[in-house]
């Protein structure tokens, strides 16, 4: 297979360009320069900067504990390692849930001190006002509709969106409303694919699926669950492209291995010296 690689920038126009020419676009979290730099060179069109990094990166249960200084800190990794993705920032649990001011100025953190090109939050209707607010600052803007995580405590848990016809109207108002508001684009995030369909028809601006359907105009993962980085977590939407945790964990065996055998190093891993040098050292009696 071809790596497609990436030869022009991409940006918030290009990515709805792309929906109007039926382009799939497709978007992976990363949180780091080394990670952003390969997805980058193989093409991708989006990095998100998740607050999945909480869970994936820093160990916590849940999204909620991640700063904006966290953010901060991984966005401007990230943005560091990619020349040509749209880099767009996760806004952190109660950075802008406190006011559209507060909205605002946190945006602008992403954008100025990480250097991400657009910011996501999540939520429908109530967030519009700060949605709109961010996007007349000039800061592009991804929605966040479904299963958005940083609700896990109003949500009892971690479940589909959208299943009953209440539900099901509600999702597609709230998508309807924050195209409304300005936003470059929506994820929708465990989305019954039917719903995803309907939602993708009636917007102008990309659908993002993440547990939604083949019928979005693009597909975000969070790339530890397309990896196969942690043997224990594997959600029913997740394609594993590759099984690297283990890959890693018999690579860190074999090492610790070689270490205690001393097969490792080897001549080939080791600097000469003169030998002249060590037969002073040792004749003088230095050592
Ligand atoms: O934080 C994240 O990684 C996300 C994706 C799951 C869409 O919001």
């Amino acid at each position: 297979m071809t790596v497609e690689e990436n030869t022009i920038k991409n940006t918030a126009a290009s990515i709805q360009n792309q929906k109007r020419n039926g382009d799939k676009i497709s978007m992976l979290t990363a949180y780091d320069y080394s990670t952003a730099k390969l997805m980058d060179e193989a093409g991708v069109n989006c990095i998100l900067v998740g607050d999945s990094l909480g869970m994936v990166m820093l160990g916590y249960e849940n999204t909620l504990a991640v700063t904006m200084e966290d953010m901060i800190h991984h966005t401007a990794a990230v943005s560091r390692g990619s020349k040509y993705a749209f880099i767009v920032a996760d806004m952190p649990f109660m950075s802008y849930h406190t006011s559209v001011y507060d909205a605002v100025v946190n945006a602008g953190r992403l954008v100025k001190e990480g250097n991400a090109h657009a910011v996501k939050l999540e939520g429908g209707k109530e967030v519009c006002p700060q949605i709109k607010a961010i996007v007349d600052a000039k800061i592009p803007l991804v929605a966040h509709l479904g299963m958005t995580p940083q609700s896990i405590n109003a949500f009892g848990g971690f479940k589909v969106q959208g299943k009953d016809e209440a539900a099901a109207i509600k999702l597609i108002a709230d998508a309807k409303a924050v195209e409304a508001a300005g936003a470059t684009a929506v994820v929708l995030e465990c989305v019954p694919a039917e719903l995803s369909k309907i939602i993708t028809h009636k917007l102008s601006i990309p659908t993002i699926g993440i547990g939604a359907g083949k019928y979005c105009d693009g597909q975000v993962l969070v790339y530890q669950d397309m990896l196969g980085i942690y043997s224990n977590i594997a959600p029913k939407f997740v394609k594993r492209y590759a099984e690297i945790g283990s890959e890693m964990k018999s690579a860190f065996g074999r090492y610790i291995s070689e270490i205690k055998d001393s097969t490792f190093p080897q001549q080939e891993h080791s600097y000469k010296i003169d030998s002249a040098v060590i037969e002073k050292l040792i004749s003088e009696d230095i050592l």
